[in-house]
């Protein structure tokens, strides 16, 4: 019995909810700890995708209780939404399987177009993301609503009537054209809705968790480049998708065996920001190709570029990640050579530690033959060919970390177990 926790090591989409899917086999509880409708998790099962933003991609394997935590802020609506596109493919989403703090922050209307107005220079989802963390963290400037406060009607059109006001103001400072939202229609629509979501509320997820210590599964969204604390400020997002996140995500503390970094055999960043090993060349366009980097959640072009070892190596000291697996190696599979960058130089020196800002960092390579292959109906480590296994191999000693598991496809079946 072990509790695992995967984390993102790049800035996101690295595979995570697949290598989640894989591992939801073993595990009782699937919990999310952070970030919001910004994730986006695609999973395929028996050629069938699915794409989950909010709920825990545990919820695809029957028998898994997925847990919604406290540090998660949930636009209400699209949870709905989400619940109810998987009953429609045949998915069971009930109050028994699917539970969420009662201390979750509400994203809303007002939340997303103000991410909107005022979150274009880092290019942001516009899932309401910074504005509901705003709202959480300011406590009073104006106060956030949680899933709890469904329960006090009075108490919930004070708070929507001050959220909104502030807002519109907000708003117009940054757009005087934008269009502004109305505290009687989101009142309207919350009381709506109200009987819908307060079955999956939860006062206590602590001790649901804490019930199935020892066979519990972590779900990282975003990755350690995109943390705002450890990432590449400010073009991060507003939570901890690093280990820490995890406490308080869900204000309790169970040791983790296995800290699984999930890496990506290439790099890719959607948004703005600095991306030092970034390829805007024609590989960069193969590797969008061949990866088909086009987001989950936004469709946004994701950018592409060479694997990053410095960056991948800081996420591990971050996280102390004690495996990891290397997700989307078959998308190399046209290379003649791939470069891998080992190291960051500035003003013409090496750089000791990752860097605070990377802007002007120039990335050192050492170059590795290709395999020139279509690998991905390889299931076992010597089906393979010599080079992919060199390249494993060369990032493993790198790291420092075993690699326990290859990803060759999108299938929940494209996967070598390295054991
Ligand atoms: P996440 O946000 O980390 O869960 O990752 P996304 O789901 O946003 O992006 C990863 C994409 O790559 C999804 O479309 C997956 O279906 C796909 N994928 C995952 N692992 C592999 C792999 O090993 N090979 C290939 N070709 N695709 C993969
Ligand atoms: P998953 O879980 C990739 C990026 C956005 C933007 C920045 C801030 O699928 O790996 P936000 O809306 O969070 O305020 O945007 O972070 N971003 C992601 N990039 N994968 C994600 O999630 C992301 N979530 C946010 O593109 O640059
Ligand atoms: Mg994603």
């Amino acid at each position: 019995m072990s509790n695992t926790i995967v984390i993102g090591m790049q800035w996101g989409d690295e595979g995570k909810g697949k290598d989640v899917d894989i591992l939801t086999e073993e595990a009782d509880v699937v919990v999310r700890y952070q970030g919001g409708g910004n994730a986006g998790h695609t999973v395929v099962i028996g050629g069938k995708k699915y794409a989950l933003h909010l709920i825990p991609s545990g919820i695809l394997r029957k028998g898994t209780l997925n847990i919604i935590g406290n540090n998660v802020v949930v636009n209400p609506f699209r949870l709905l939404e989400e619940i109810k596109d998987l009953q429609n493919s045949g998915i069971e989403v009930t109050p028994k399987n699917l539970r969420i703090s009662d201390r979750s922050h509400l994203t809303l209307e007002y939340h997303e177009l103000l991410d909107s107005a005022g979150g274009k220079g880092i290019g942001v989802t516009g899932r309401g993301i910074g504005p509901t963390y705003f709202s959480k963290v300011s406590r009073s400037f104006p106060t956030g609503i949680r899933f709890c406060d469904l329960y006090y009607p009075e108490l919930l059109k004070d708070k929507v009537t001050e959220n909104v006001n502030f807002t519109n103001h907000m708003l117009s400072f940054y757009d005087a054209n934008a269009s502004m939202c109305s505290s009687r229609n989101i009142l309207e629509q919350l009381l709506g809705i109200k009987d819908d979501i307060l079955p999956f509320v939860e006062p206590d997820i602590g001790s649901l968790i804490l019930a199935h210590d020892g066979s519990l599964l972590y779900e990282g969204a975003q990755g350690t480049l995109l943390d705002v604390d450890a990432g590449t400020y400010p073009y991060v997002t507003s939570s901890n998708p690093t280990i820490g996140g995890a406490f308080t995500g869900t204000l309790v503390h169970p040791h983790f065996h296995n800290i699984i970094g999930i890496l990506k055999a290439y790099t890719t960043r959607v948004g703005n920001g600095p991306f030092p090993t970034e390829l805007e060349d024609e590989v960069g366009e193969r590797l969008r190709r061949r990866g088909v980097e086009f987001g989950t959640t936004t469709g946004r072009q994701r950018r592409c570029g060479w694997l990053d070892l410095f960056a991948a190596a800081y996420s591990i000291r971050v996280n102390g990640i004690n495996k990891i697996s290397l997700t989307k190696l078959d998308v190399l599979g046209e290379e003649d050579a791939i470069e891998v960058c080992f190291g960051y130089s500035r003003d013409g020196g090496k750089m000791i530690h990752f860097p605070t800002y990377i802007d002007r960092c120039k990335p050192m390579y050492v170059e590795l033959p290709g395999w020139k292959r279509d690998i991905s109906g390889a299931r076992k480590p010597k089906e393979l060919p010599k080079n992919a296994r060199e390249y494993i191999d060369y990032i493993q000693k790198f790291l420092g970390v075993q690699i326990v598991r290859v990803g060759v496809g999108p299938g929940r079946e494209q996967t070598i177990e390295f054991q």
